[in-house]
């Protein structure tokens, strides 16, 4: 099984992307997105303190997000070695150490910060991310989604002015992020602007590629 980074915008559709691929493939989807909208919605100290950042566009500080990253990572993380005597403790921790899993994740890294952070995370838990894969779509569009989603997601940070700024902090802060991973190799940049199903059936091909060339290792 494979490590996915899904890459893109505000709007970009990796969340959209993320879930069909989780279903095909049986990747777990980390999204911090939806795991920050899930501690805010319930009212945890974690949540508390990320509502009124996320309600502006802002990005949530790293003390947060890397704990619940590295939290639902840690839940249903396989071992590297399921026939190794574990520590009881350290089976709850990983989950069921014969189910192999891939994972997919959503939303992170935002800064380059988090990326190294990122690859610190993956070689604790001795797996590594195995592809990059950016969804590219053009400012108008993401825009044109987001509005589209305004009238039915409820989410605070769906509005013109926050779009707009959700837009700009990916420009300045998440864009460089690319850079990092285009020289190391792992950046794999699709279409995105067109029909779901275009650009799901682009993706499917490249991890194909991807665990194709992986299993032959
Ligand atoms: P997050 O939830 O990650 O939001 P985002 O990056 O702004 O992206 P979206 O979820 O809005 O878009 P998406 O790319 O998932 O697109 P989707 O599939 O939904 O983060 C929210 C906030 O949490 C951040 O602002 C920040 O405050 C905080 N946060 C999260 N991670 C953080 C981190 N690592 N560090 C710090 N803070 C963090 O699609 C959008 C719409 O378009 C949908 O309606 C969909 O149906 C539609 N659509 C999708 N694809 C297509 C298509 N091909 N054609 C037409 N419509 C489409
Ligand atoms: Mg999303």
């Amino acid at each position: 099984m494979i490590n996915i980074v899904i890459f893109g915008a505000p709007g970009a559709g990796k969340g959209t992307q993320a879930q069909l691929l989780a279903e095909k493939f049986d990747f777990l989807h980390i999204s911090t997105g939806d795991l920050l909208r899930q501690e805010v919605a319930m009212q945890t100290p974690m949540g508390l303190r990320a509502k009124a950042i996320m309600n502006r566009g802002d990005l949530v500080g790293d003390d947060i997000v890397v704990a619940l990253l590295d939290r639902a990572l840690r839940q249903r993380s396989t071992l590297p070695n399921p026939d190794a005597a574990v520590d009881p403790w350290d089976r709850e921790l990983y989950g069921d150490p014969h189910r192999p899993e891939g994972c997919i994740i959503d939303g992170f890294p935002r800064t380059v910060q988090q990326a190294q952070t990122l690859e610190f995370i993956f070689n604790k838990l001795q797996r590594k991310i195995d592809c990059v894969v950016a969804i590219d779509v053009p400012h108008d569009e993401l825009v044109r989604r987001i509005h589209e989603r305004a009238a039915i997601s409820g989410r605070a940070d769906d509005t013109e002015e926050v779009i707009r700024h959700r837009i700009e902090l990916y420009d300045q802060q998440t864009q460089p992020v690319l850079d990092y991973y285009r020289v190391s190799g792992m950046l794999v940049t699709i279409d995105g602007s067109g029909e779901i199903a275009e650009t799901n059936g682009r993706i499917c091909k490249t991890l194909e590629l991807v665990m194709h060339l992986k299993a032959k290792r």
